[in-house]
């Protein structure tokens, strides 16, 4: 019996999770609405709204649904979920797509995260500037990404433009953290309840999109590894989660401060596909279908680097040692996510100096 998996999003997540279950006999069904997205070269894509009833008649003939674009409406997950088995559930995606949601959920669980206040007046948004301070960033509740729907406050000019820029829509205003660094965890759990996590990645953001990842993070403690992964579990428990989890954190002072959750696989999890022992792709596939997870260790020292806006000549990436090239598909536009290169070291200091060479050639601009 080969079960079929209904997908919501048919992205490069969507594209690498086809990629991961054909060896498990998996097969897959996408629903997304634009033209030619990158998971169609796959698997039947069905090019239809996300709410179009004709796309939830065909998902609620799957085995089960899941989505790897966690803006699709709630009520397409929740209307799906009375027919066929929808993981994660709807519950976690109504949280994760409203940013005070998901910081009170972190205030609930003891979960520490950064001051803010939710705002949807020019009245409240002028006294959450007093409360917060001078150092704060403005964004959207719901439709962020990739840094979009945000803005830095560093004076009051900066807090009347934030406003010009986003007010009119639900906001939260948040304290602007100097973390020491980005790291993110990955958590999976799985029907039956089992759970698993990979080492913390490191993560390097440039105009709010991610650019470099580092797993397992370098100078990674034990103590730091426990702290995520208590943080991680009391989330996957708090949604009896089911699937790939991923939980965006600022270090600060040795302490962890929780960011976002995204329900879904993640970019930062990119480099589990050879860099460690099962990726997060198929664990999450693993997770929905009710079967063991695979071990989640690193297998090497892995970098990944996103190419974003542009590929470089992919004979001179592949020139490199240990790198693997991963292109998506898509037509290039500035800022646009077309690929990314993983590549595995056996040290923290050879990754340094490979990621050093491939810097260069992804991002000649200095
Ligand atoms: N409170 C904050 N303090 C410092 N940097 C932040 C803060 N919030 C966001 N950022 C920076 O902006 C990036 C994107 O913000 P994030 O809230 O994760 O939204 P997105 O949904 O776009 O990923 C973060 O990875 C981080 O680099
Ligand atoms: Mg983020």
């Amino acid at each position: 019996v080969t079960p079929t998996i209904g997908i919501l999003g048919a992205g490069q997540l969507g594209r690498m999770l086809a990629l991961s279950g054909y060896p498990l006999g998996v097969k897959f069904v996408f629903v997304d609405p634009a033209p030619s997205p990158p998971a169609a070269d796959l698997a039947p894509h069905l090019q239809l709204a996300y709410d179009d009833p004709k796309a939830l008649q065909a998902l609620s003939q799957c085995d089960s649904v899941t989505y790897e674009f966690e803006n699709v409406p709630e009520a397409t997950a929740r209307a799906l979920s009375g027919s066929v088995s929808v993981f994660p559930a709807p519950e976690a995606l109504h949280v994760a797509q409203d940013r005070w949601l998901e910081k009170q959920c972190f205030a609930e669980l003891g979960i520490p995260t950064p001051r803010s206040v939710a705002v949807d007046t020019l009245t409240e948004f002028d006294a959450a500037v007093r409360e917060i301070g001078p150092h704060a960033v403005a964004k959207t509740r719901r439709m962020g990404y990739d840094g979009k729907g945000q803005r830095l406050i560093r004076s009051t000019r900066d807090a009347a433009s934030a406003w010009a820029a986003l007010g009119g829509v639900p906001l939260i205003l948040e304290e602007l953290v100097p973390f020491e660094r980005e790291l993110s965890l990955i958590a999976v759990r799985s029907s039956t309840g089992q759970i698993a996590c990979y080492p913390l990645a490191q993560n390097e953001h440039h105009d709010g999109i991610l650019r470099v990842t580092l797993a397992p993070a370098p100078r990674l403690t034990p103590a730091l590894q426990l702290e995520a992964e208590r943080y991680g579990a009391l989330l996957l428990e708090r949604f009896q989660y089911v699937g790939v989890l991923a939980l965006e954190l600022f270090q600060i002072d040795g302490r962890l401060l929780a960011n976002e959750i995204a329900p879904r696989v993640h970019n930062s999890g990119h480099w589990t596909i050879e860099g460690a022992v099962t990726s997060q792709f198929e664990n999450h596939l693993r997770a929905g279908l009710g079967l063991p997870l695979g071990a989640t260790q690193a297998t090497c020292a892995a970098g990944m680097i996103n190419l974003i806006g542009q590929i470089p000549d992919p004979a001179t990436i592949l020139e490199l040692p240990g790198a693997h090239l991963h292109l998506y598909g898509k037509t290039p536009r500035a800022g646009r996510k077309l690929g990314h290169v993983t590549l595995c070291a056996r040290t923290a200091e050879e990754r340094q100096q490979r990621v050093a060479r491939l810097r260069a050639l992804c991002d000649p601009s200095p």
